[in-house]
């Protein structure tokens, strides 16, 4: 058989697939790259709903091409073109927002997508069903008719210059702590709450004043200012509040976790300010005035006597929970204040009288995708910048000092809300089934960079999702979503032709705990209809997370031993990983040699998230994934690697991608040398121990 030569010069004489010899990384992570900048744009049908760690289309696209292609042309050779694998299976038993799901069938196969979240399947479900234009925009409408007026109503104050009544679009809130001596100080850590994105070219800002809390403009950087309202001197950079303590005004320092109260309600808020929108387009700062707090009765005294579908959960302790347990968040209810919890419950209470199931369901899911913008976790951003900053910009808990209050349904110079996200997240998430597209870079004759371009190389996603795996075998084509825990898949023995994943890193995301922010919502209204609804969180018994590296390579060698099951003979299981730590990657192996797999590839790639471990993160910044290809044991014959050879790799390939322009640190020449030892290890049966040693001889040797 003809020898195939991989990226570093190992021959792959066995290779059944393309991608265990051939990965464009430049080219992918060029493109990547591009498509990162605005993923929800490039591929919208991932990004329908809020999903932490969501992968990168183009790099996935690739992949499953070269799983499914036998070797021969090169991926980017046809990257562009339409395929067809039609009878072709892909599963992804990690499927968090479905970009493998997606890209697999973009490309004309069949897939099956399994998470043990129900948030997650839900939010799958949603994304690839079809729903004509037609009917989605008739329900916008007709719930337009019936509750967007009542709940703009709530979001509304009075043009000082006209009278006139004009619309709200941001609430400005703080919280407020009690010292023993009941003086109750505001957590402001500077009295400046808005400035632009650029604060040197575009310096004005927005201060409140500490003594009558009236709103004035000044800059972002003044040291010294008298408050337009009563004449008030005070420095807007220092606040009581510095680091995790404040000042009281007769100068003593309390931490601000002593002055909560223990197992007591979580810490009050007091409004300050408000962004409206004038008649003639224009924006316009504002102190809360009575009005505004009268409005916010109004609505707190209605919600009293309202009966709606709000969350009851309690918010469990956990290792992302915890901090806003610390501040009293005791029931996911207590996120939101009292104006969002009747204007969402209204607008839930509405979504729920949709007859049309599939139509709710999209709906709903929208719904659930605005809670994230619309909650006390939120922040201002600024001016010149989407002014929203949602809850989970981290991937954590945090309770937020100064909280800003977006509006439910919103209006077209809104962002995050109801209006907003139905054109920007569901109808373009809609449209990309019909029309899908990818990303390709443009450039001039002697190769320089002159934009991007979207390139249709794929026919309209017409996968029908199917409820079995007899449904998806008889079907041309098809999209089985399952839910529950990916060790135990009701999908028969050697049939899927290819794995393609993106597991939890042991460390990183403890994604049940944050989808319980979700849950709380969607369960009470689907639990009759989806059994996987009907629990008591989003966790489930054998969700892959951990922080003991040994407790998380058993979690997760009992997925890929499931999935190697179900893998036929010459199919490949891929996917993509990065660590900062030796022990992340010898726990990745240890997975993959207990599921009776080897690793015989490993292509790197511009990965979406630049991530470390917070230790190494500022030092050594990762901004590349490993590729990490496995075939089953038996069938694994690869070049024997030695160390050195290893080292020898990682110059080669982060050579290449300096070639082009792009900057290895020694964080991302670790993941290209801890990958090309899973290579050259792959078959040695090392302990957890002894591969972590060689691992960290590696991370030693490949620095420069
Ligand atoms: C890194 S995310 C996948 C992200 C995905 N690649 C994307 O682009 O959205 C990992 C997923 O694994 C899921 N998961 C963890 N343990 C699982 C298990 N035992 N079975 C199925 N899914 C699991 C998590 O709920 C999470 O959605």
């Amino acid at each position: 058989m003809e020898k195939i030569k991989d990226n570093v010069g190992n021959t792959h004489k066995d290779a059944s697939s393309v991608l265990e010899c051939d990965f464009p990384m430049i080219e992918i992570s060029e493109v990547a790259e591009q498509e990162s900048w605005r993923k929800e744009i490039n591929r919208p049908v991932y990004h329908i709903h809020k999903w932490w760690a969501t992968r990168l289309g183009s790099v996935f696209r690739a992949i499953v091409l070269g799983a499914l292609s036998p070797p021969g042309k090169g991926i980017w050779d046809v990257f562009y073109e339409k395929h067809n694998f039609s009878g072709k299976v892909v599963l992804d038993p990690f499927m968090g927002s479905g970009t493998t799901l997606g890209e697999a069938v973009k490309l004309g196969a069949k897939a099956v997508g399994c998470d043990i979240n129900p948030v997650s399947s839900f939010l799958v479900r949603q994304a690839f069903t079809p729903v004509h234009d037609s009917k989605i925009k008739a329900a916008f409408s007709s719930l337009e008719d019936k509750v967007a007026s009542e709940i703009k109503y709530y979001y509304r104050t009075v043009d000082p210059h006209t009278g006139g009544i004009i619309p709200v679009l941001y609430y400005f809130w703080v919280k407020t702590v009690f010292t023993p001596t009941g003086e109750e100080i505001p957590l402001f850590s500077r009295y400046v709450f808005s400035q632009n994105a650029y604060p040197k070219k575009k310096p004005k800002a927005q201060i409140v004043c500490p003594k009558c809390w009236g709103v004035s403009e000044g800059r972002y950087d003044d040291t010294e200012f008298i408050c337009g309202s009563c004449g008030h001197e005070f420095n807007p950079q220092k606040g009581p509040v510095s680091g995790q303590s404040v000042t009281s005004k007769d100068g003593k320092l309390y931490r601000i976790k002593d002055l909560l109260s223990e197992g007591g309600s979580p810490p009050k808020h007091r409004m300050y300010g408000v962004l409206a929108l004038r008649q003639d387009g224009s924006k316009i700062y504002l102190p809360a005035r009575e009005q505004d707090f009268a409005l916010y009765n109004e609505a707190k005294k209605r919600l009293e006597e309202e009966n709606l579908p709000l969350p009851d959960s309690p918010v469990r302790e956990g290792h992302n929970t915890n901090q806003a347990r610390g501040y009293n968040y005791k029931y996911w209810r207590d996120f939101f204040n009292s104006r969002q919890l009747l204007c969402l419950g209204m607008l839930l209470k509405e979504i729920l009288n949709i007859e049309d199931r599939v139509i709710q369901e999209q709906m709903l899911c929208l719904f659930s995708g605005v809670l994230e913008f619309n909650n006390l976790f939120c922040s201002f951003k600024g001016e010149g910048t989407g002014a929203v900053r949602h809850m989970f910009s981290n991937h954590i808990l945090k309770p937020e000092r100064t909280p800003l209050e977006n509006s439910v349904w919103g209006n077209k110079k809104s962002s995050g809300t109801f209006s907003t996200l139905f054109e920007s997240r569901l109808l373009r998430a809609k449209k990309y089934l019909d029309d899908p597209f990818e990303v390709a870079i443009k450039r001039d004759l002697l190769g320089k960079r002159l934009g991007s371009s979207k390139v249709v190389a794929s026919s309209p996603v017409e996968a029908k999702i199917v409820e079995s795996w007899e449904e998806l075998d008889s079907a041309e084509k098809g999209l089985l979503v399952l839910n529950g825990d990916s060790s135990k898949l009701s999908v028969p023995e050697k049939s899927i032709d290819a794995v393609i994943t993106d597991p939890p890193y042991f460390d990183f995301v403890h994604y049940s705990e944050l989808s319980d922010f979700f849950f709380a919502w969607l369960s009470p209204v689907l639990k009759d209809r989806y059994e996987w609804f009907s629990r008591a969180d989003s966790s489930g018994e054998g969700e892959v997370q951990h922080k003991d590296p040994l407790v998380f390579s058993r979690q997760l060698s009992s997925v890929f031993s499931e999935a190697c099951r179900v893998l036929k003979d010459t199919g490949v299981l891929a996917f993509s990983f990065h660590h900062s730590r030796p022990e992340g990657w010898a726990a990745i192996y240890e997975a993959i040699n207990n599921a009776g797999l080897a690793v015989v590839t490993a292509h790197p790639v511009h990965a979406e998230l630049r991530g470390a471990s917070p230790k190494t993160a500022a030092k050594d910044p990762i901004s590349l994934d490993a590729i990490l290809v496995c075939r089953k044991r038996e069938f694994a014959i690869v070049d024997k690697m030695e160390i050195k050879d290893v080292c020898r790799a990682v110059d080669t390939l982060a050579g290449k991608f300096e070639k082009a322009g792009m900057t290895v640190s020694n964080g991302d020449r670790f993941v290209i040398g801890a990958a090309e030892t899973m290579i050259a290890r792959a078959t040695d049966d090392l302990t957890f121990d002894q591969m972590k040693k060689v691992l960290t001889s590696v991370y030693s040797a490949v620095r420069v």
